[in-house]
């Protein structure tokens, strides 16, 4: 297949809006400078996320139109499980309302207070969630993340030695479980290799700890290793995917992501006695044990997006798409972080304005410059989202880096509406190193990233 050119053709529109330069000035005012306030008729083009934003095919619609809406024992949850089943190999499949659902009913049942989840990176919902269970998330991300321009291709990985350090020392009798997030979001998206999720399985029956999988981004993982990992190069992304999910112990994942779909999440486990427990808290907090928190014809969207979103001819087109949007970003002018996995682009704001300290949220002042730009909206990964209160009642911890990530929803914007925030970035990029950067100005309200209103503030104020 030619490279860049979209495997699919638009069978149904919708129209973006255009607002001028003052228009875009009042709304982000009025939103309160925070851009999950903003309405979406408010923006032109938006990568807040790719989570529940994709477009369906054909064939989802279609099968959505099949769904059979019996409150126990459906037809549709039958398929979703059988999908689900073949993919991951697990017997116990759990349908919940979204991935952080999925999270809540493992952690609230398999999490003793006081005990460890060690990740390469939890995302924060799994974060907040292993907190709820009174538990401590302990991130571990491999050495080569901290370089955000090498191109070493599995910066997803999790730092191993430290893992080994902590199993063995004083802490190692709290590890609960040790999280491998595949494709690695809160570290650039960027993928785990299957030789390292070995070497990882490894150290898990050393210590006799479960191994899980957040699956959310799994198809993109398995493509990333047929591109990168050697030995991989003639296996099919859903061949690498069925030996990912082999390797571990459950797995759970946002559907809203690799399911195409624009909700759904799943949590399955090989373990009877943990998934009896688990089925008892879905039925108390989503829904009986074959619907979760879904209706059938979601059930029969995600059973035909899952096997969909192996397509090589998808996944590659998704891969270069990323490549060729990181790529024109920097020839525009902003630090991309190396090298691009699938679903985002992040830009290193915290180089591109060293004028303003973490405490001025430089990825966000970067993400309000884009929407001022022209219109699109992207989200900070930095200080805003990621800082930490200080245990001795001094400022907050910044986050380790100040990153803006350009998400991109699955099969909804084409290169031209990419060019168009290209152009975008190269005005950003010509006065960044001016430009103003944000404090929070309303009462404090958490989580600050969606709730928090902020003001336009000068460097070094
Ligand atoms: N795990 C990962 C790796 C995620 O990226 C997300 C969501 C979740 C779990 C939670 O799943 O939203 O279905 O409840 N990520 C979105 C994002 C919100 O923008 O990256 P959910």
């Amino acid at each position: 297949m030619p490279p860049l050119v979209e495997p699919f053709r638009i069978k149904m529109v919708e129209p973006i809006p255009f607002l001028s330069r003052r228009e875009r000035e009042d709304a982000l005012a009025h939103a309160g400078y925070n851009l999950f306030r903003l309405h979406a008729s408010q923006v032109t083009i938006d990568l807040l996320t790719d989570s529940g934003t994709g477009a369906m095919s054909a064939d989802q619609w279609a099968a959505l139109m099949t769904g059979d809406e019996s409150y126990a024992g459906g037809r549709s949850f039958h398929r979703f499980e059988a999908v689900v089943r073949e993919l991951t190999g697990f017997p116990h499949i759990l349908p919940t309302h979204q991935g952080r659902a999925a999270e809540h009913i493992l952690f609230s049942t398999q999490l003793l207070p006081g005990q460890l989840t060690v990740s390469n990176m939890h995302f924060d919902t799994t974060a907040a969630n292993v907190v709820m269970s009174a538990g401590e998330p302990v991130d571990l991300p491999g050495p080569d993340s901290a370089d955000l321009d090498s191109e070493a291709p599995f910066k997803g990985n999790l730092d191993t030695t430290a893992l080994r350090a902590l199993l063995a020392g004083s802490d190692g009798p709290r590890v609960a479980a040790v999280v491998m997030t595949v494709t690695n979001n809160g570290c650039g998206g960027q993928p785990v290799s299957m030789g390292h999720l070995r070497e990882v399985r490894d150290i898990c029956d050393r210590w006799s700890v479960p191994l899980w999988l957040d699956a959310s981004r799994f198809a993109e993982n398995a493509f990333l290793v047929t591109q990168r990992e050697p030995g991989y190069a003639d296996r099919t992304p859903r061949q690498v995917a069925e030996e990912t999910f082999r390797l571990a112990d459950g797995c759970w994942m946002s559907l809203k992501k690799d399911g195409l779909a624009n909700i759904g999440g799943v949590l399955a486990l090989r373990r009877d006695d943990v998934a009896r427990v688990c089925a008892q808290m879905l039925i108390a907090t989503e829904g009986f044990t074959t619907y979760g928190g879904l209706a059938g014809r979601d059930l029969e969207a995600l059973a035909t997006g899952l096997l969909e979103v192996t397509d090589p001819a998808y996944l590659s087109y998704r891969a270069e798409t990323a490549s060729w949007f990181g790529d024109e970003l920097a020839k525009a002018g902003l630090p991309v972080l190396r090298p691009t996995g699938c679903h985002a682009v992040y830009i290193d704001a915290g180089r591109l304005l060293p004028h303003l300290t973490p405490h001025q949220f430089p990825a966000h002042a970067l993400a309000c410059e884009l929407y001022r730009e022209a219109g699109v909206r992207c989200s900070e990964i930095g200080t805003l989202s990621f800082g930490r209160p200080d245990p001795h009642g001094g400022p907050d911890r910044p986050a380790t880096r100040e990153l803006t990530r350009l998400a991109l929803p699955r099969r909804v914007y084409t290169r031209s509406h990419l060019e168009y925030v290209v152009d975008a970035g190269r005005g950003v990029a010509a006065r960044a190193a001016t430009g103003p950067g944000e404090r929070i100005g309303g009462a404090a309200a958490a989580p600050p990233r969606f709730r928090a209103t902020l003001e336009p503030c000068e460097a070094g104020a």
